[in-house]
């Protein structure tokens, strides 16, 4: 199995995302992270991201952002976006129905049909951190729990 998670700048919530998810599940699951915007490719994760992670004894230090592609609809079974925007942004890039199938809000597997947002934390103060990994932390234990049931 091979898990995309994706936010807008691939620097504070899917670094976190994949990280979080990654010390939850075996080395045979695949799991990466990509922003639908470039304007951080290369970078690494957000100095709160990184902190925070570190908080919870994960490290996102190995971590560089990239940009979300479209073969990335070939190379992953599940895309989790962490908002709206983001979902609208991958999915008119899907090429097809099965591509479109793979993209989910990553807050659909904690709390199922809300369709809740992960809150962007860039702006924010830095306990917009923790309150994004309690989110994600949530949400990788629903998908942790679908993968191995798999
Ligand atoms: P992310 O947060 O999508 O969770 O990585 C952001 C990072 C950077 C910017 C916006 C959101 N930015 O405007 O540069």
């Amino acid at each position: 199995m091979k898990v995309l998670m994706i936010c807008l700048g691939n620097i504070c919530r899917s670094p976190l995302a994949e990280g979080i998810l990654k010390s939850k599940v075996s080395k045979n699951i695949t799991v990466d992270s990509a922003g639908t915007a470039a304007w951080h490719s290369g970078s690494l994760p957000d100095k709160r991201s990184i902190a925070v992670a570190k908080k919870h004894g994960i490290d996102l230090t190995d971590q560089r952002a990239r940009q979300f592609l479209v073969e990335d609809f070939d190379r992953f079974d599940l895309i989790y976006v962490m908002d709206k925007s983001n979902y609208v942004n991958v999915c008119r890039l899907a090429p097809n129905e099965n591509a479109l199938k793979k993209v989910e809000l990553i807050l659909n597997e904690s709390h199922c049909g809300k369709d809740l947002e992960v809150p962007d934390p860039y702006y924010g103060e830095d306990d917009g951190f923790e309150n994004v990994f309690q989110m994600l932390d949530e949400a990788c234990n629903q998908i942790k729990n679908k993968l191995e049931n798999a």
